[in-house]
């Protein structure tokens, strides 16, 4: 892959990333800003993390996406510094409260289990990407951050799988899950959720370990 083909790949991927981050952030939020919520409580504290999770999430995803973007991490490097400093300080602790929300979520033990390897996903290619970029190891911080960015994300694809593997696996429920409506919901927001990030994980590691190493410049 040329240096030309990816970056006028990346003239069109980061626009079009943030439309659809616009459109989900646009549908999820709104009721956290009102006191409400989709997801039922399971301990006192679960409420106010929840919320400070996801305002805080949809700032690292807006963020992520600035920093993805090839022309202005080229043509404003001072900016996609101080990008990236508001990236990781809204990453870091919605990371840390998807972990404790994660474990105790109302959605299954398939589910939490996800949650809470994604979130320690989340934190250590964050925390290590800020720690390359510190030492100037840029070529390192990238491969972390795009991981980073990745998880970031990957909220939104998981949010696709849920209807689809819903439809699909249906008629499992009075068989294999004994007609238990929770089990079968457990089972599907489980599925969800592992594919959810597995799959664009492996994509861009793939994408990632493949790219030939392109001369990097001395910012990132
Ligand atoms: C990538 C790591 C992430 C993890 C591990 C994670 C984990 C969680 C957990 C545990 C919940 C509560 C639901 C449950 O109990 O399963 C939740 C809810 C939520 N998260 Fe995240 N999350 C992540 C990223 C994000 C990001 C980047 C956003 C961006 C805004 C976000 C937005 C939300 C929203 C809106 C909800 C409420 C659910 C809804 O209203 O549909 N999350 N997340």
């Amino acid at each position: 892959m040329t240096y030309a083909s990816s970056t006028t790949r990346g003239r069109w991927l980061a626009p079009a990333l943030l439309l659809v981050v616009a459109a989900f952030l646009a549908y999820s939020l709104p009721p956290y800003f009102t006191g409400g919520s989709r997801v039922e409580p399971t301990f006192a504290l679960h409420y106010p993390l929840l919320v400070g999770h996801v305002i805080l999430g949809g700032i690292a995803m807006v963020a992520a996406v600035a920093q993805l973007w090839p022309g202005l991490r080229r043509r404003y490097p001072a900016v996609h510094r101080r990008t990236g400093r508001v990236y990781v300080g809204a990453a870091v602790p919605a990371a840390a409260s998807a972990i404790v929300i994660g474990a105790a979520t109302p959605f299954g033990p398939v589910l939490a289990a996800s949650n809470v390897v994604l979130g320690a996903l989340w934190l250590w290619f964050t925390l290590n990407g800020l720690a390359a970029a510190r030492r100037r190891s840029f070529a390192e911080h990238r491969r972390h951050m795009v991981r980073s960015a990745t998880l970031t994300l990957s909220v939104i694809t998981n949010r696709i799988w849920s209807p689809i593997i819903f439809l699909a696996f249906h008629p499992l429920q009075d068989t294999v899950f004994g007609g238990s409506e929770e089990h079968y919901l457990w089972f599907v927001a489980g599925t969800a959720g592992w594919l959810g990030w597995l799959i664009p994980l492996a994509v861009v590691s793939w994408w990632l370990d493949r790219k030939p190493v392109m001369a990097t410049s001395p910012n990132p």
